[in-house]
């Protein structure tokens, strides 16, 4: 079965657009992965150089407030109130100490750990925070700061509001991991502890401060503020930086839908178990409350390095997306018109390789249709002309081959026109010569049978006829005895002749000389007295070697056949003419009688084929005249038109066959 029909340049394109189309798709699928993931990994880059930032920034928070509690706790000023306890101007001391520095708590506590005042609440004051790892290395005259989770109780030691300001219901969050509480207590602080000491290095008392996190976005919008400025996208601030306590953001500057701080919504579950559970820093894509940033988050680790929180920074990633996006976009406008272009010069450029076969297919279509005379015109000098030359040769020879078998077949046909023609003639004569051979046997048999008795029937006649004397009874029947034998005689006779012709005794011969005879002889008969005789003699006829007498008796036979047609009244043409074709003569003998019928034409050279009357003639005239003209190597034709005429036609060699 063929395929669906598709032309050759159709192919040619189609291929070729198939091959470059895929090419493309493959080229582009993978360019637009290499692009994304280089901007993405470039933005990664970002994103963990700006969690370094955020450390910075976190970090010079931890020292601003380890610094006032330290430099607070080496005042002179404040060890001697301490040393004396002269609790209420410590109260105002430290309440302003605390006010003017940004601290959420300011506390002192005496050389055991005991509370001494509270700044935030000083009458919460007296309670024993021995235990409280701060209180416990302050007392090792340690400076330490670090984040720290305060339980509800411990905050609202320092207050209501502050216990307030830590409380979170957790809101649910796409992608985050499931909590078996739904909210949050605790806070989380940054903590500093100093010690206080007398001259001699004592411990007096400690100092602790620090700065409650929990809605506190001082941290995170610096972060934001050095890190992305004011970067936005579509209406959308693309940094984002976050405080999670545990897996809680408590400080945060990414916004829920309806625009405000996301605080209270939870951590993604994946990042949770990496950066919670395992300790690892987390730097790659990830679903931040409501849609994917490209993030970075490490643990936040408290004095004894247990993980309490994270510290995120992270930026959308949409931005990302859509730069390669527009890269693929400006890439795919670009490839289709590159493919729109190359379409356009495929179909010149095939329309140039193929234009030549379509030549080549039309002319193919004449030749086959018959016209070899077609030629192919095609004049590049690659393969294609090369097989156009090939294919214009090739016609010629056909042409040439094919004119030759016409010809060839023409003269065939001629040549067996001719060789049928003359068979013909060869049958017919044969046929007639046959004919009148066998007559003639037959007839040359009885004949001489007949002639001896008929001879002697007509010498007793004869003698009988002498010796009956005149007036006598018999004489009449015995002259008509003599008459009709002497008439079976001469048919005999004429048998004879017929059946064994004699040999033309040849010699030089003038046919007007003979036809004269043959004319003067008509003239005393009184058949011919009403005939008007023409002659159109040839002036220059030949004499031909031929028997004078045969000839005569021809020529009088056909001349007395045609008085008897025209019935005594009539005209007689005798023409002759110098044959130069085949350098003999011809002659005519017309006559303006009846004329002879198709069906007797055939047989008027039979022996005994006669229209006369009986009696009158013996049908042998023709049968001999044909005889004699064959032995001399001539023809004899008639040409007859009922009403109108015949015409016999004698042509006869120059030198006869028996001379
Ligand atoms: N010029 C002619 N016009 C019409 N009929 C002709 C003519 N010549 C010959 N014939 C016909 O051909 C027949 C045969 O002629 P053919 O000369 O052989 O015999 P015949 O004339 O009948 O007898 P015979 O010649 O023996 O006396 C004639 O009987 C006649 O019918
Ligand atoms: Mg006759």
């Amino acid at each position: 079965m063929k395929g669906p029909r598709f032309s050759l340049r159709t192919k040619l394109v189609l291929s070729t657009l198939l091959i470059i189309t895929l090419l493309g798709v493959l080229s582009l699928f993978f360019g637009f992965r290499l692009i994304r993931d280089t901007l993405v990994s470039q933005a990664q880059a970002k994103v963990r150089h700006d969690l370094s930032s955020a450390w910075m920034v976190f970090n010079e928070r931890l020292n601003t407030i380890r610094d006032v509690v330290r430099m607070t706790a080496a005042r002179e000023s404040l060890r001697d109130l301490v040393q004396t306890r002269q609790v209420d101007i410590l109260l105002r001391y430290l309440a302003r100490v605390r006010s003017e520095n940004g601290l959420d708590t300011l506390t002192l506590h005496d050389q055991h750990g005991r509370v001494l005042l509270r700044t935030r609440s000083p009458q919460n004051s007296g309670d024993d925070e021995s235990g409280d790892a701060f209180v416990r290395l302050g007392l090792d005259r340690k400076v330490v700061a670090a984040p720290q989770i305060l339980p509800r109780e411990e905050l609202l030691k320092e207050g209501e509001r502050l216990a307030a300001q830590a409380y979170m219901d957790y809101i649910p969050t796409p992608r985050a991991a499931p909590h078996a509480e739904s909210r949050e207590t605790a806070g989380m602080m940054l903590k500093a502890v100093a010690p206080i000491l007398d001259e001699d290095g004592r411990v007096l008392g400690i100092l602790t401060g620090g700065i409650l996190l929990n809605r506190n976005y001082d941290i995170v919008d610096r972060v934001k503020g050095i890190v992305f400025r004011d970067e936005r996208y579509r209406g959308r601030e693309t940094g984002t930086a976050t405080i999670f306590q545990n897996d809680l953001r408590i400080s945060t500057n990414v916004r829920n839908e309806h625009g405000e701080r996301a605080v209270g919504t939870l951590l993604m579950a994946e990042v949770k178990t990496a950066v919670l559970d395992e300790g690892r820093p987390w730097v790659d894509r990830a679903f931040v409350v409501n849609d994917w940033y490209i993030t970075a988050y490490e643990p936040i680790r408290d004095i004894d390095n247990r993980i309490v929180g994270i510290l995120y920074v992270g930026t959308l990633e949409r931005p990302y997306i859509d730069a390669a996006n527009r890269v693929v976009r400006t890439f795919t406008l670009a490839a289709v018109l590159c493919v729109g272009l190359l379409l356009v010069i495929l179909s010149f450029s095939t329309a140039r390789i193929v234009r030549p076969l379509q030549k080549m297919v039309v002319a193919t279509r004449e030749i086959a249709r018959g016209d070899l005379s077609h030629k192919v015109e095609v004049n590049s000098r690659d393969e294609i002309g090369t097989l156009a030359d090939s294919f214009n040769r090739m016609t010629d020879h056909l042409r040439e081959a094919n004119e030759k078998l016409l010809d060839w077949g023409k003269t065939l046909e001629r040549k067996v026109e001719d060789r049928t023609q003359e068979l013909r003639q060869v049958q017919s004569h044969l046929i007639q010569s046959e004919k009148l051979a066998s007559i003639g046997k037959l007839a040359a048999g009885i004949a001489h049978e007949i002639n001896n008795p008929l001879a002697g029937v007509l010498i007793y006649s004869h003698l009988l006829l002498e010796d009956t004397p005149a007036g006598h009874a018999h004489q009449e029947n015995l002259k008509k005895i003599v008459r009709e034998t002497t008439r079976c005689k001469d048919i005999v006779k004429g048998l004879l002749d017929f059946a064994r012709p004699k040999e033309p005794q040849a010699a030089p011969t003038d046919v007007h000389d003979l036809l004269d005879r043959c004319l003067s002889f008509t003239e005393r008969q009184a058949l011919f007295q009403n005939i008007r005789v023409e002659r159109a003699y040839a002036l220059d006829l030949p004499r031909i070697v031929a028997d004078g007498g045969q000839l005569q008796q021809v020529f009088m036979n056909i001349i007395f056949n045609a008085a008897e047609a025209m019935e005594g009244s009539g005209t007689l043409t005798l023409r002759t003419a110098a044959d130069a074709t085949r350098g003999g003569i011809s002659v005519e003998i017309i006559d303006t009688g009846h004329g002879i019928r198709d069906e007797d034409k055939k047989r008027l050279f039979e022996p005994f084929f006669t229209t006369k009357d009986v009696g009158c003639g013996t049908g042998l005239g023709l049968a001999i005249s044909y005889g004699i003209i064959q032995k001399h190597g001539g023809t004899i034709e008639v040409r007859s038109e009922v009403g109108r005429g015949t015409t016999f036609t004698i042509r006869l060699p120059q030198e006869g066959r028996s001379s």
